[in-house]
């Protein structure tokens, strides 16, 4: 096996970006060239200003200063940079699909699929490929069909290594993973993937499994994460009824360490590009081996999901007395989470959709995401023509300015600035009886109610 010297990764996304932007940072000795379709995206991760990069993520800014044009580059140039390159990561979207068989579950691979097509046209010297979006199990075997049988020669080994970033964190995760997973069946190919993450790494925090094992992995870990969030959340319902708070329940639970205590915080419900689409996708494949039980049984992650996103905006309704009609209710935060622009599947968007359908008067302010997205996001619904949702929702960039006259002030995203506001200045703006609904617990329920505010938080 040749040393590597030359990577190119394909799609330069929230995963592609930050990952070979901390590969170049951690192997000065490789070039790293990533590169994408869209000219836009990659124009921005060229920009001199390092506040214009793509994507917003706490630490990418300096990374990318140390490593870009030194051994980092971003190009649109997709054939040149494969053609180079002695190892190519494939990191372009995987969605689920919205079209045929497997419509709203399985992963449409039309993207991985045409960039194994142009691999095996441009190679003309042995390839690494390496997996990092995330796939169905076996994907592995449908890349090895398609660039094995280009006639021409070329040697390709396939590696399975899945990303296990979130994002807001994609930086500290980056550099200290819990663990880097790398599959596959050439002991020479595996090792020369090790090399590149051992640079910055621990090697015993570098696992190796066969390719099966790392792709479905991928799914079971978010699978896994996902669930825990539903479990709580189920809770939160139960908690609602009963007098207990979901927090306590979540702390005594978490000081078990067999539970342990991360991803154990009640929400709106989560979103995000990925947890959705990758249990649909796991849903998809156990249905395709005759596996209901255990489809129906991760199913349930969404389904409670679904059912948690949709009763906070119900309690909103009919806590203002049924009637949300003509009352302006302000949306504070719109990504999925904070410190991230990416606003996927966040329950904001369900939220909404449930209000404007119920004509309320929707404010947004967030502190990332742009006015132009959050109507991409309403539009992409198909719940109401564009021009509806803009009569209906309006997004603001001083959040003061929104609060003024407000109904009621909904929290979607836990932006930590939404803990600092002066709440009893708010108070003074808003109309009476003044309501908050916390979708995130990031305030103190006492707190609020001693201001007057009629407060309501997920689980208490
Ligand atoms: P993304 O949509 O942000 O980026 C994908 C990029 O690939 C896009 O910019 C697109 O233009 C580009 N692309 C698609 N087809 C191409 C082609 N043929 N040639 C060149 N460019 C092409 O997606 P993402 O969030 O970076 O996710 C990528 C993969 O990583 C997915 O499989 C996802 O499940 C997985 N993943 C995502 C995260 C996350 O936090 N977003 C974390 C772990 C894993
Ligand atoms: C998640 C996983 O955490 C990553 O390991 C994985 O690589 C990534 O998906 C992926 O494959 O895309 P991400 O979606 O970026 O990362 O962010 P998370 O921190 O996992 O949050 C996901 C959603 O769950 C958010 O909406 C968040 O608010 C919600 N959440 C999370 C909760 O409601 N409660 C929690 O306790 C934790």
């Amino acid at each position: 096996m040749r040393e590597i010297k030359r990577i190119a990764c394909v799609g330069a996304g929230y995963v592609g970006g930050p990952t070979m932007s901390v590969i170049a940072q951690k192997n000065p000795h490789i070039t790293i060239t990533v590169v994408d379709l869209n000219q836009a995206r990659i124009d921005a991760w060229n920009d001199p200003d390092l506040n214009n990069l793509p994507i917003y993520e706490p630490g990418l800014d300096a990374v990318v200063g140390e490593a870009r044009g030194r051994n980092l580059f971003f190009s649109t140039d997709v054939d040149k940079a494969i053609a180079e390159a002695d190892m190519i990561f494939i990191s372009v979207n995987t969605p689920t699909k919205t079209y045929g068989k497997g419509k709203g579950q399985a992963a449409d691979l039309k993207y991985i699929e045409l960039c194994a097509r142009q691999i095996a046209r441009v190679a003309k010297d042995d390839k690494i490929v390496v997996e990092k979006s995330t796939l169905p199990v076996r994907t592995a075997a449908t890349l090895k069909s398609i660039l094995d049988n280009t006639g021409n020669g070329v040697n390709f080994h396939i590696l399975s290594n899945p990303e296990f970033l979130a994002e807001g964190t994609a930086i500290p995760d980056l550099h200290h993973p819990d663990r880097v997973l790398i599959g596959g069946e050439d002991i020479r190919a595996i090792e020369a993937l090790v090399q590149i993450y051992e640079a910055w790494v621990p090697r015993e925090r570098i696992l190796t499994t066969n390719l099966w094992s790392s792709e479905l992995s991928k799914l079971v870990a978010n699978a896994f994460l996902a669930q825990r969030v539903s479990s709580i959340n189920a809770i939160s319902e139960l908690c609602e009824v009963t007098g207990a708070n979901v927090d306590e329940v979540s702390r005594a639970i978490g000081y078990d360490s067999r539970i342990g205590s991360k991803f154990l915080k009640a929400s709106v419900g989560f979103g995000g590009s990925c947890f959705q689409k990758d249990i649909l996708n796991l849903v998809y494949i156990a249905r395709s081996y005759n596996l209901t039980a255990v489809a129906d049984y991760w199913e349930q992650v969404i389904l409670l999901n679904d059912h948690q996103k949709e009763r906070f905006a119900q309690h909103i309704i009919k806590t203002m007395y049924n009637t949300v009609n003509g009352k302006k209710i302000v949306f504070l935060g719109w990504a999925f989470k904070k410190d991230t622009n990416d606003t996927r599947e966040s329950a904001a968007i369900y939220v909404a959709d449930h209000l404007l359908e119920e004509e309320a008067e929707i404010v947004v302010y967030d502190p990332k995401v742009s006015a132009e997205q959050i109507y991409r996001d309403l539009d992409y619904l198909g719940t109401r023509s564009p021009s509806e949702n803009r009569r209906l929702l309006t997004v603001v960039s001083d959040p003061y300015e929104a609060l003024a006259e407000a109904h009621a002030v909904a929290i979607l995203t836990e932006w930590d600035e939404f803990k600092h506001y002066d709440w009893s200045k708010v108070k003074d703006k808003m109309k009476k009886p003044s309501f908050v609904f916390d979708g995130r617990k990031i305030l103190n329920s006492k707190d609020l109610q001693d201001l007057g505010f009629q407060y309501y938080a997920i689980g208490e």
